[in-house]
């Protein structure tokens, strides 16, 4: 089985992917560099795919190819490893992600002129209409613990990539995973990868928002763990 990473989204954690540690022993969740370890963030998503070819290479010893997961920028920074890093790669898993991912002044000005009273419209942003409370309180929590300058980080190399013309040429076997009621990255960005990714696998799960691995581990796991068996 090829060892087998998460990658968190912007102005998130870990904790974000703690359902699917849990789920998959041996799992590694990564944390970027620049959020909670007093360092400075990477600011394209080139420059992190690379960080990940180091830190994949460095875990997996001789295994092989690695399997990566990430949602939203994770699943960017996963895309564009797959274009940097073809042989590293033994499977994708994108969840709440797209080719392109633009992102509105809104978000911006909510990064630059109301941090921190905006992070509870950054869990809003995250989860479906039917997220309890408990779940809006632990997405805050990681934009806390995050900050701004690193949340600001992850968004900015967010707006300035664009893969659209390039997403063909992966080959990896792939599944797509996104929410119905995703407002981030809306479901018309993962048909897009669907339909670009020859044989890629795509689920969009009813109920769940951006954060769909958090919001719906009950349904994520299980394909996860189906779509590894066939690999
Ligand atoms: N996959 C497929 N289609 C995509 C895409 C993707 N990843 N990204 C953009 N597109 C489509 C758009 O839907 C749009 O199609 P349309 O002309 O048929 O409406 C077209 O490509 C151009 O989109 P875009 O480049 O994003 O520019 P825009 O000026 O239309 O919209 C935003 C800019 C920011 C308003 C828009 O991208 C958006 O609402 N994004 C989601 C919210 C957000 O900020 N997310 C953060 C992402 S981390």
């Amino acid at each position: 089985m090829p060892r087998l990473f998460w990658i968190h989204g912007s102005g998130y954690t870990p904790d974000s992917f703690r359902d699917q540690v849990a789920a998959f022993p041996g799992s590694i969740a990564l944390t970027l560099p620049g959020h909670q370890d007093g360092g400075e963030p990477l600011t394209s998503v080139g420059a992190l795919a690379d960080w990940l070819a180091v830190k994949v290479r460095a875990a997996n010893g001789k295994s092989g190819p690695a399997v990566v997961a990430g949602n939203s920028l994770g699943g960017a920074i996963a895309l564009e490893w797959a274009l940097r890093h073809p042989n590293d790669v033994g499977g994708l898993i994108l969840i709440g992600t797209g080719a392109r991912l633009r992102v509105s002044p809104a978000i911006f000005e909510m990064l630059d002129t109301k941090w921190p009273d905006s992070i509870p419209a950054f869990a809003d942003y995250s989860l479906s209409p039917s997220a309890s409370p408990e779940l809006h309180r632990r997405v805050e929590a990681w934009h806390r613990q995050v900050g701004q300058h690193a949340t600001r980080a992850d968004y900015a190399a967010c707006n300035e990539w664009d893969i659209m013309e390039r997403v063909g040429e992966i080959k990896a076997p792939t599944l797509i995973i996104v929410g119905e009621f995703d407002k981030l990255t809306p479901p018309k960005f993962s048909r897009f990868l669907h339909e670009k990714i020859a044989g890629s696998r795509l689920l969009e799960i009813p109920g769940a928002g951006h954060a769909a691995m958090t919001e719906s581990p009950d349904v994520v796991n299980p394909e996860i763990k189906e779509f590894l068996k066939r690999i």
